[in-house]
C-alpha cells in the first residue's frame, strides 16, 4: 500500500516515539519499520506483545540478510515482530556498523510501498545530505519531518527541507509535513515555524502540532502500563494521524523517471546529494 517515512533533520525531537504512536493510532493495518542506521531503540524500549523482550535477532538486518539476493514482501512478516498493544515492528539494526550492511535502501523502500494491505511507516532518524536511508525516500507517498522548538533546529530542518525539494527535482516526490513538537499549549510554536519557513519561500503540505508531553512519551519508553489515551500526547496525534491517512494513497514512480532526474552520484558533491 503506502510508505510514510519519518525524520528529523537535527535534534532528537521524537520521532521514534511518534512513529509508535502513529503507527498504533493508524487506522489501517501497518507495520512499522526502523530505518534508523544509527542504530534501533524499539527492541531496547517496548517488550513483545507477550511481555518478554523481543528477539535482537529478527529485524531489519535479518530481513536484509535473508533478501540479499532478492527482496519480495513476505520478509517483511517473516521479520517482523508484535509488540505489546498488537503492532508489528520491523526492529532496526542494533549498531552503525551493522547499518553497513544494508546497501538496498531504495529496493527497500519500493517494497514497503507496495506491501500487499499494509501501509509502512519508517522511522528514517536524521536524514543528512548523505545518509543512506534517503533513499527510501524515494517511494514514499509522505515524508513527516520533525522538529523541536530549538531555533537552531528549525534553522537545520529549513535547510532540509530545500534540498529535499532541489534532489527531487522534476519528480513529484513525496507529500512533505512537518510535525512541531511544542507543549500543549504553544500552538504559536507552529505560526513561528511557519514564519521561518515563508521566509525562505518554502511550502510544505502539511504544519501539525504534536504535544511535547514527557507523561504521554513515557508509554513509548515500555515503562508505563495503562491507556494512553487521554494524554496530551496522544490527543494531538488523532488529527494529524486522520489527516495523513486520509490524504495517502499509494504512490509509485516509475524507475526510469527517477533515474532521468536524478543527477550520478558523481555529479553532485555530498553537499547536493538527491535524496534517491
Ligand atoms: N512528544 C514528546 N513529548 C515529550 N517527550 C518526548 C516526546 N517525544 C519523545 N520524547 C522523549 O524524548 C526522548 C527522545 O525521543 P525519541 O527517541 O522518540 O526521539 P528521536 O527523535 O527518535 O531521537 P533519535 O535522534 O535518538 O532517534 C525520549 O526520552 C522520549 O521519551
Ligand atoms: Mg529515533
Amino acid at each position: 500500500m503506502a510508505l510514510l517515512t519519518f525524520a528529523s533533520a537535527k535534534g532528537s525531537p521524537g520521532v521514534t516515539t511518534a512513529a509508535l504512536l502513529f503507527a498504533a493510532l493508524w487506522p489501517r493495518q501497518s507495520v512499522l519499520v526502523e530505518s534508523d542506521p544509527s542504530g534501533g531503540d524499539v527492541a531496547l524500549r517496548m517488550p513483545g506483545a507477550d511481555g518478554s523482550p523481543l528477539d535482537p535477532q529478527v529485524g531489519l538486518s535479518s530481513l536484509v540478510a535473508a533478501g540479499r539476493k532478492s527482496l519480495y514482501p513476505a520478509l517483511v512478516d517473516l521479520h517482523s515482530q508484535e509488540i505489546v498493544g498488537g503492532q508489528k515492528v520491523v526492529s532496526g539494526v542494533a549498531t552503525p556498523e551493522q547499518a553497513r550492511g544494508v546497501t538496498q535502501w531504495e529496493e527497500l523502500g519500493q517494497m514497503f510501498a507496495e506491501l500487499p494491505g499494509k501501509d509502512v511507516v519508517a522511522d528514517l532518524g536524521r536524514i543528512g545530505a548523505a545518509t543512506p536511508q534517503n533513499a527510501m525516500l524515494a517511494a514514499s507517498s509522505a515524508c513527516v519531518l520533525f522538529v523541536d522548538t530549538v531555533p537552531s533546529n528549525v534553522i537545520h530542518l529549513r535547510g532540509r527541507l530545500a534540498r529535499l525539494r532541489e534532489g527531487f527535482g522534476r519528480v513529484a516526490g513525496p507529500a512533505v509535513h512537518v510535525v512541531v513538537v511544542a507543549p500543549a499549549k504553544r500552538a504559536r510554536a507552529v505560526r513561528e515555524v511557519a514564519e521561518v519557513l515563508e521566509q525562505a519561500s518554502i511550502e510544505v503540505d502539511g504544519l501539525h502540532h504534536l504535544a511535547h508531553d514527557p507523561k504521554g512519551a513515557v508509554f513509548f519508553l515500555g515503562q508505563v502500563t495503562g491507556t494512553p489515551g487521554r494524554t496530551h500526547l496522544v490527543r494531538s496525534a488523532q488529527p494529524i494521524v486522520d489527516e495523513l491517512a486520509g490524504r495517502t494513497e499509494p504512490f509509485f514512480v516509475p524507475a526510469e523517471e527517477l533515474h532521468d532526474d536524478a543527477p550520478d552520484a558523481d555529479e553532485v558533491d555530498a553537499d547536493e546529494e538527491v535524496p534517491s
